[in-house]
């Protein structure tokens, strides 16, 4: 089984790396810049495609890995391209994305090629440190049967985890992985700010929460989000949160909104949990929640 990608970006490489890791064998690249599809058959000792065709002629599995805006315009050349066959070829198409499903390569389906999509629940930098990550990554799967079983063969191979998720539910699923991925990121930005707003230095900032971050993740590895939780809000103490919120007013307005709503968010995951009724009710009074 010969294994394409169409887009030399992040995704494909490291997904080339490791797959070629576990023995899988690769046809090459196509993308829409020569050099980047240069480099990454060199980095995988593969072949570099100047054409949509020569990939599709070459390859059993193709993977579409170019940004989601894009998956859509590959879609409509593929089916182009797989139209110029006399005898169609029976090659599986999976585009990578978390918050698309498969039925935007309607193009290819409709040409009667199976098609799917495979997410790998992670975030791409390094190809060669992205690929080692694969293997502790969860993919999750989704499309017509054939493309399932021929995905789940290949991450057998490659020993991955995966599990299925109905097309619908990808918008939801892709919502949490940003939240958890990419919020994460925001919310570390805001506490900064407000660290450098009581007079401590950006660059000291990080290396002082380092500790903290990592202790709070130690924690809801162990315990769960609920009983991971610290802080003024699970203990009750309502004047700390008065006091924050005064000074933010004061202080830093910006951060003022984002504050009181992951105070709430906070207290109503604690409802009947660590806090009791009355005592969200109070917070929901200092958030000036309206009830
Ligand atoms: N990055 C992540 O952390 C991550 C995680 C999970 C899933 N994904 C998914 O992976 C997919 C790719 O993301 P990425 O981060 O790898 O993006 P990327 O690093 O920007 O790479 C995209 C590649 O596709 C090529 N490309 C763009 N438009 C093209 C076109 N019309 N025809 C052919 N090639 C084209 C790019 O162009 P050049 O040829 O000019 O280089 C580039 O090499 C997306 O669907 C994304 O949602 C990303």
């Amino acid at each position: 089984m010969e294994i394409g990608f169409i887009g030399a970006g992040k995704v494909g490489k490291a997904l080339g790396l490791y797959f070629i890791g576990h023995g899988l064998s690769l046809s090459g690249y196509y993308s829409r810049t020569e050099s980047s599809a240069d480099e990454a058959a060199k980095l995988t000792s593969s072949h570099a495609f100047r054409t949509l065709r020569s990939l599709v002629d070459s390859s059993d599995v193709i993977f579409i890995t170019v940004p989601d805006q894009s998956i859509a315009e590959i879609d409509r050349e593929a089916a182009a391209v797989l139209n110029e066959y006399a005898v169609m070829p029976e090659i599986c198409w999976f585009h990578v994305s978390g918050a698309h499903s498969s039925d935007i390569l309607a193009g290819i389906r409709k040409t009667g090629c199976e098609a799917g999509s495979m997410h790998p629940l992670q975030s791409f930098g390094d190809p060669a440190a992205s690929a080692e990550s694969l293997a502790r990554t969860l993919f999750t799967l989704e499309g017509t049967e054939k493309a399932v079983s021929v995905i789940r063969s290949i991450l057998d191979r490659t020993g991955g985890k995966y599990v299925r998720i109905e097309a619908e539910n990808k918008p939801l699923y892709h919502a949490g992985a940003s939240i958890v991925s990419n919020f994460l990121v925001t919310l570390i930005e805001s506490g900064i700010c407000l660290f450098e707003a009581s007079g401590m230095v950006r660059a000291q900032v990080f290396q002082a929460i380092e500790p903290l971050i990592d202790a709070t993740l130690s924690n809801v590895r162990e315990k769960g989000t609920i009983d991971a939780l610290t802080g003024p809000i699970v203990r009750g103490d309502y004047d700390t949160v008065r006091v924050h919120l005064k000074a933010l007013e004061d202080s830093l307005p910006s951060e003022f909104e984002f504050y009181k709503a992951m105070a709430l968010k906070t207290a109503l995951m604690l409802d009947g949990n660590r806090l009791d009724h009355e005592q969200i009710e109070e917070f929901k009074r200092i958030l000036e929640v309206r009830v």
